[in-house]
C-alpha cells in the first residue's frame, strides 16, 4: 500500500510540473477568456503562432562561398527581415541554426577535423551575421535527442523510401562497397533534427528539397499510426500532454537558384568541400591572394564577352551569379552593362576584387570569435540549451505516442 501511494504519488508528481506546458497554457487561456467575459472586453486579436526555422550545414572541412551563399547569408536575411501574414501582422520567428556534426560522420572522417571544423563553422554562422539574440547557433551533437529521435523514425521509415534518395545514391557511389549504413540513414537523422523542433519553414538548397519531402512523409506516416485515437488520448491524459497530433509538416523555403554556387573547375557542378581540388571552390576564410589565384586559374570558355544564363556557358554564368552574390545591393542589369564586353583576364580582376571585398569583414569578424573561445562556448551553451528545452518535449510526446513507458525521471 505504501509502495503503491508512493509511485502513484512520484509519477504524478512528475508529470505535472516538468512536462506540461500545454496543460499550464490552456488554463491559462481558460482563465484569460473567463476574464475576458467577465468585463465584456472587446475580442482580442487573433493570436499569432510563431514560425519555427530550421537549419544546419555540415562541418566538414573548411566552409566555402556555395555554403555561406547558398545557406547561411540567406538565413541571415531571413533573420533580419520583418515577416507579416496576409493581413498584415508580424509573425514571430524562432530561428534554430545547428551544425550538423552527426551528419558529417556519414562520410569517413577525421576527428581532429571534425572539432576544429564543427567550431569554425559555428563562428562562421556569427561572423556572417546570425546573431545569437535572435536566433539559436548549436551543435547537432550537443542535444541527445536528434539520435535518439532519429533511432525512433528508423523503425517506422520503410526501407524503399531511402532507396529513392538521389543524394544517397550519388554518394554511395562513390564509396563503392564499404558504404555505411549512417550514409544510408542521413534523411532518417534530418527528418528528426526538423521534426525535433515542430519546425514550420526549412530552408534548404534545391537539392534538399527530396530529403525534405520525405520528412513530410515521415511525419504524415508517424501522426497516422501512433496520434489517433481514444487510447492514443488516454495515453496522453495519462502523461499530461496535448493529445494533438505529435509532429508538424515542414514547408521548405528552397533558397534561390542564383544562389546556387558552381564549382570553379566545372560549371555544371556543385561546389563543394568534398572535391579533392581545393582550386574548385573559394572557401570563406581563403586568404586575398588565394583568391586571386583560384579565380585567375578558374575555368571559362573561348567565347569573347560575358553572359548570363546562356546554357552553353555554365561558367560565365556561374561567375557572374558570384559576382552579384558577393555585390547584393547591385542589380543584375546593372552588373551586365559593366561587364559585357570585358575580356576574361578584366573580369577575373574585378571579380575576384568583389569577393575578396565582400569576405573581409566577415574573415575579420570570423577571427575575433575563434579569439574568444568562452564567448563563443558561451553561445553554443545558450544554444543547446534552448534546443535542448524544445527537443526534450518532443521527444517526450513522441514516447507517449508510441506506447513507451516512460521513467519517473526525464
Ligand atoms: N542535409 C543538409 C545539407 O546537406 C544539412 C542538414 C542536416 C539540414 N540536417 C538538416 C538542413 C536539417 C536543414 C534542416 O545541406
Amino acid at each position: 500500500m505504501i509502495v503503491l501511494s508512493t509511485i502513484l504519488g512520484r509519477s504524478s508528481a512528475f508529470v505535472k510540473p516538468t512536462y506540461n506546458p500545454s496543460r499550464q497554457s490552456a488554463l491559462l487561456r481558460m482563465a484569460s477568456t473567463a476574464a475576458e467575459a467577465a468585463t465584456k472586453a472587446p475580442p482580442k486579436a487573433k493570436k499569432i503562432r510563431p514560425e519555427r526555422v530550421l537549419s544546419g550545414v555540415q562541418p566538414t572541412g573548411s566552409l566555402h562561398l556555395g555554403n555561406y551563399l547558398g545557406a547561411i547569408r540567406q538565413w541571415v536575411d531571413f533573420q533580419n527581415k520583418e515577416q507579416t501574414d496576409e493581413e498584415g501582422n508580424v509573425v514571430p520567428f524562432e530561428n534554430f541554426f545547428c551544425v550538423v556534426d552527426l551528419h558529417a560522420i556519414t562520410m569517413p572522417h577525421d576527428p581532429m577535423e571534425l572539432q576544429e571544423s564543427t567550431l569554425s563553422s559555428a563562428a562562421l554562422y556569427l561572423a556572417a551575421g546570425i546573431d545569437p539574440a535572435k536566433s539559436k547557433v548549436f551543435v547537432q551533437s550537443h542535444v541527445p535527442a536528434h539520435s535518439e529521435l532519429a533511432w525512433l523514425l528508423n523503425c517506422i521509415t520503410p526501407m524503399n523510401w531511402l532507396e529513392r534518395m538521389i543524394q544517397f545514391k550519388e554518394k554511395a557511389k562513390k564509396q563503392g562497397e564499404s558504404v555505411g549504413v549512417g550514409l544510408f540513414d542521413y534523411p532518417v537523422l534530418m527528418a528528426a533534427d526538423i521534426m525535433l523542433y515542430q519546425s514550420t519553414k526549412v530552408p534548404v538548397g534545391e537539392d534538399q528539397r527530396q530529403h525534405l519531402e520525405l520528412t513530410r512523409d515521415i511525419v504524415r506516416r508517424f501522426n497516422d499510426l501512433f496520434c489517433k485515437g481514444n487510447k492514443y488520448k488516454k495515453r496522453c491524459k495519462a502523461a499530461g500532454v496535448a493529445s494533438r497530433p505529435v509532429f508538424i509538416e515542414p514547408t521548405p523555403i528552397i533558397m534561390k537558384e542564383g544562389a546556387r554556387v558552381m564549382s570553379l573547375t566545372d560549371g555544371s557542378n556543385k561546389m563543394s568541400k568534398s572535391d579533392a581540388n581545393d582550386s574548385s571552390r573559394i572557401n570563406v576564410l581563403d586568404p586575398p591572394e588565394t583568391i586571386r589565384n583560384k579565380i585567375k586559374r578558374c575555368k571559362t570558355d573561348e567565347i569573347k564577352g560575358i553572359e548570363w544564363d546562356n546554357p552553353e556557358r555554365p561558367e560565365a554564368t556561374n561567375l557572374l551569379n558570384i559576382y552579384s552574390a558577393v555585390q547584393p545591393e547591385r542589380s543584375k542589369e546593372d552588373i551586365i552593362e559593366e561587364v559585357k564586353d570585358m575580356s576574361w583576364g578584366d573580369f577575373k580582376s574585378v571579380l575576384a576584387d568583389a569577393i575578396i571585398n565582400h569576405l573581409e569583414p566577415i574573415q575579420i569578424r570570423y577571427y575575433e570569435i575563434r579569439e574568444d573561445k568562452d564567448r563563443l562556448n558561451e553561445i553554443l551553451k545558450e544554444g543547446s540549451e534552448a534546443a535542448n528545452a524544445v527537443a526534450k518535449q518532443t521527444l517526450f510526446n513522441t514516447k507517449v505516442a508510441m506506447g513507451f513507458v516512460i521513467p519517473d525521471e526525464p
